[in-house]
């Protein structure tokens, strides 16, 4: 049934692919001109972007696309906010096009963006201008004898009221506002396919819409290839098909032996609840209502209950152990035995027999004061450990006691119980396994630590992605509040939706990179929030507002303080924290991250090229890696590339997360790269399949992808997928590469991929060459190799995607190699593209100078062998 359907949808894929490729045939009689009307659709409410329609006649009127859009409003939140009204479309006397349009009925701020075709649109700037004011349906004209642009703009906010002018040369700086009495506007109404939409006319050459057709067609064939999926009718092979694989030794290259990393981010509670061994929710007493508005409990109290007896619980605030940490547990108690009760995150796991530290900072001016009695129980009363700390002091104090469990269970809760009467106040209420990842105190939670480790990851990136740069200004995550004493270390809102208590800081981030063997590579804010921030602390919203500049030194330095916290002697200001910590010897770090899939604004640039400049300044040996957007085409991407090459960076980070059809269909991505230009660390990437599952379908992209990045592993130097952790029932990102609970353990397919890489990486890349018996394109695409040398253990490594339906005999030919033993170690994941559950299986092979392998249907192989 399943191949009936995909059999179908491919004869539908050839069918629009010959209905393109006529609408791309040059035709003999086209005008030399016609009108164009740019308009934005009323019923999307702005949300499709800049749409075009054409005409002869100005009577009829052909949607191109019909609805496609070149460029979309990229401002603020997604959801309500990225939305374009009122667009007017200008043509400047040089022939390039300007395009302001509305944000919204709130901001100070209109948008503007030009292109030179119409096709091709820079990046977007979104000036703040009506301060205290509105900036509704903006407009332009131009005034030829002072060659400057004038926009007008209305406003309806009280006491701004009116029509307001600038002008602008450039579209960068403004001449300060004047009010005004009227204004004319550009634009007109017209029926399009029905609907009254308003937009501008214009009179353009043929050419401009003859462009904007073919990259309209030429974007709707990329979307069919994108929709292409592994599984595929094995009747279309018609004949069995063979593989003859070949390789050409003498045509090698060094390829980067960092190529297989990790990207750490806190997304699906991967931090605090996930690999943060920390038992006890909330312990700091620090959620806030804001974090989490679909939570109603979700506040200084969350998690947290009393039992039992009269006691009264509330936060307060007055005396904080130290201001960073300023709510804290105020308990009455008016009979002795109540409890304060932590449910932990989805209960607390215990294991029979192992040890956990308790910890809590505590104090009450009474009289008569007792010690704790802290117990970790059951539902329904079962007492799973106990244990006493010693007497509550007077002031502020960390008391400590080691708690062994009784059980195994997966669902204990924390019960503090006052041994006293009177006022008692608590924070920072701890409790970790002794167990965890090695042995480290404040450490990470072991099977979890261990699963990662065991990819072999040679760096990590960390801590975001989107945490990195954080949901506005306030929200930009800085390294210095993770660090030092946890009591004042600084928590903050997580932008997925949750607390970070910073209990996994920096410090804990270069430890765990120092423990898996693997490079550093932290990610910080280049001076902007995340493109999609909702918050509007600032004039205008999201990422297009900026640190200000006035404060962007105090930013930069703590940028420089990072690197001397890694690597300064631990005699320096920064390393002596360092040292403080525990680890006096300098971490070593060599790559930092500046920036995440930003948009490559003026904004972005001016902040970048500060942080950029002062470490290169200052430590010229950091490699600083750019951002490119977040996608693999488009105005970011090509904006990111642009200003990375122009300041000579060595590397640019890039995302994408893309379907199937995408990984089979531009398997040449990286062969077309300028190698003059920086390389390239692609930091977040992964297949999505409609299910968003990580399944043997969306595997077997991601290890054709990489077998693809193999060969260019001489410009791709480092890659991770994203996201990496998912602890299930709390995911806000789907699929995530290893899923878990308090008690499991759930690597998906795409893990063991991972895994088969980073236990298989090279560092020489020996050309080859597969010939098959059938060199359909259809076919052909589908299998993919390549072979690798590990110098440190002399020997070769074999990969090999087989993503057609049908198993193809093969022949390596490694006449030209000098094997040295008779076996080769064979690894192999293979299954049903819908399988969620397939695991690598290991074997060995004959080693010949003809060697044969049969590749199983939709499987990914690696064969490993020893070479003189
Ligand atoms: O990996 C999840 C998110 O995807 C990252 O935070 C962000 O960089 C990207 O958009």
């Amino acid at each position: 049934m399943r191949f009936k359907k995909t059999f179908s949808r491919l004869l539908l894929v050839i069918g629009i692919i010959s209905y393109t490729s006529t609408q791309f045939t040059i035709r003999a009689n086209e005008p030399d001109s016609a009108y164009i009307f740019a308009y934005t659709s009323e019923a999307m409410k702005g949300g499709g972007g800049l749409f075009f329609a054409w005409s002869i006649d100005q009577a009829s009127w052909h949607q191109i696309g019909p609805e496609h859009s070149f460029v979309k409003s990229d401002y603020s939140a997604w959801g309500s906010e990225k939305r374009m009204y009122a667009p007017v479309l200008f043509q400047a006397p040089d022939g390039s096009w300007q395009c302001v349009w509305e944000l919204n009925d709130r901001d100070a701020a209109f948008a503007h963006a030009s292109s030179p075709d119409l096709v091709y649109w820079g990046p977007q700037s979104y000036p703040i201008i009506m301060p205290e004011g509105n900036c509704l349906k903006p407009d332009i004209t131009y005034d030829a004898g002072l060659k400057e642009y004038v926009v007008t703009w209305e406003s309806n906010k009280p006491g701004k009221s009116g029509v307001y002018r600038s002008t602008t040369k450039d579209f960068k700086a403004y001449s300060p506002i004047q009010k005004i009495n009227s204004r004319q506007s550009n634009k007109i109404e017209l029926l399009i396919d029905g609907a009254k939409e308003t937009g501008t006319l214009h009179r353009v050459a043929w050419s401009v819409i003859d462009k904007l057709q073919k990259a309209q067609q030429l974007a709707a064939y990329a979307g069919i290839l994108r929709n292409e999926r592994v599984a595929m009718d094995p009747a279309v092979m018609r004949t069995p098909v063979t593989a003859t694989i070949s390789l050409q030794p003498e045509k090698k290259k060094p390829i980067s032996d960092l190529l297989m990393g990790i990207f750490f981010e806190d997304i699906n509670y991967a931090a605090d609840g996930g690999l943060y061994a920390e038992l006890i929710q909330n312990r700091d007493f620090e959620y806030q209502p804001e974090e989490n508005r679909r939570d109603p409990e979700w506040d200084s109290k969350k998690a947290w209950s009393v039992k039992a007896g009269e006691i009264d619980f509330n936060i307060e605030t007055s005396s904080p152990i130290h201001e960073n940490n300023s709510h804290y547990a105020a308990l009455t108690i008016k009979q002795a035995g109540a409890a304060l009760v932590n449910e932990g995150f989805d209960g607390i796991a215990l294991k029979a027999g192992d040890k956990y530290d308790f910890s809590l900072f505590v104090r009450s001016q009474e009289a008569k004061r007792g010690k704790l009695l802290i117990r970790l129980t059951g539902k329904n009363g079962e007492v799973y450990a106990e244990a006493s700390t010693s007497t509550v002091p007077k002031e502020w104090k960390k008391l400590q006691v080691v708690i062994t469990a009784k059980q195994t269970t997966s669902d204990a809760r924390l019960e503090v119980i006052p041994q006293q009467t009177g006022r008692v106040d608590l924070d920072m209420i701890s409790l970790f396994p002794q167990k965890t990842f090695k042995g480290r105190k404040n450490g990470l939670r072991a099977d979890l630590a261990q699963v990662i480790a065991d990819m072999k990851p040679r760096f990590v990136r960390f801590p975001g992605g989107c945490v990195a740069h954080g949901n506005g200004i306030e929200n930009i995550y800085r390294w210095e509040n993770t660090i030092g004493n946890l009591e004042e270390r600084k928590p903050q809102s997580n932008l997925w939706g949750y607390h970070q208590s910073a209990g996994l800081g920096y410090f804990e981030y270069f430890q765990f990179c120092e423990d898996l063997g693997a490079e550093p590579l932290p990610v910080v804010a280049a001076g902007v929030p995340c493109q999609n921030s909702a918050k509007h602390n600032h004039p205008i919203g999201g990422q297009q507002g900026g640190i200000p500049m006035c404060e962007m030194d105090e930013y930069v330095q703590s940028i420089l303080n990072l690197i001397e916290y890694a690597n300064g002697d631990a005699k320096s200001e920064w390393g002596r924290k360092r040292a403080a910590a525990g680890h006096p010897k300098p971490f070593n770090l060599k790559y930092l991250g500046v920036g995440n899939e930003d948009l490559i604004t003026d904004v972005f640039e001016e902040r970048f090229r500060m942080i950029n400049d002062a470490i290169k300044a200052k430590y010229p040996e950091i490699i600083v890696i750019g951002t490119v957007g977040p996608f693999f085409e488009g105005t970011d991407y090509v904006e990111g590339w642009e200003l990375a090459s122009k300041i000579d960076l060595p590397m640019v980070d890039e995302h994408y997360y893309q379907s199937p059809g995408w990984f089979i269909n531009n398997q040449d991505y990286y062969d077309r790269y300028d190698r003059s230009k920086p390389q390239v660390y692609l930091g977040e990437y992964a297949a999505h399949v409609p299910s968003r599952y990580n399944n043997l379908e969306a595997a077997l992209c991601e290890a054709l992808h990489l077998i693809n990045v193999e060969r260019n592993a001489d410009i791709v130097a480092m890659t991770s997928y994203a996201p990496l952790l998912g602890k299930e029932g709390h995911t806000q990102w789907n699929p995530d590469l290893i899923y878990f609970t308090n008690t499991e353990i759930k690597p998906t397919v795409g893990y063991f991929v991972q895994k088969l890489f980073g236990e298989h990486s090279g560092n020489e890349y020996l050309t080859s060459q597969v010939k098959m018996s059938n060199n359909r394109p259809d076919i052909r695409k589908r299998v993919a190799t390549s072979f690798v040398i590990d110098q440190a253990t002399n020997d070769l490594i074999i990969k090999i995607a087989n993503l057609l339906p049908v198993s193809v005999a093969s022949t390596i030919d490694l006449s030209n190699m000098e094997p040295a033993e008779n076996q080769a170690a064979v690894y192999v994941l293979q299954g049903d593209p819908e399988d969620r559950d397939a695991r690598p299986t290991a074997s060995s092979l004959e080693v010949s100078s003809q060697l044969k392998y049969e590749l199983p249907a939709y499987s990914f192989s690696v064969i490993r062998l020893k070479i003189k």
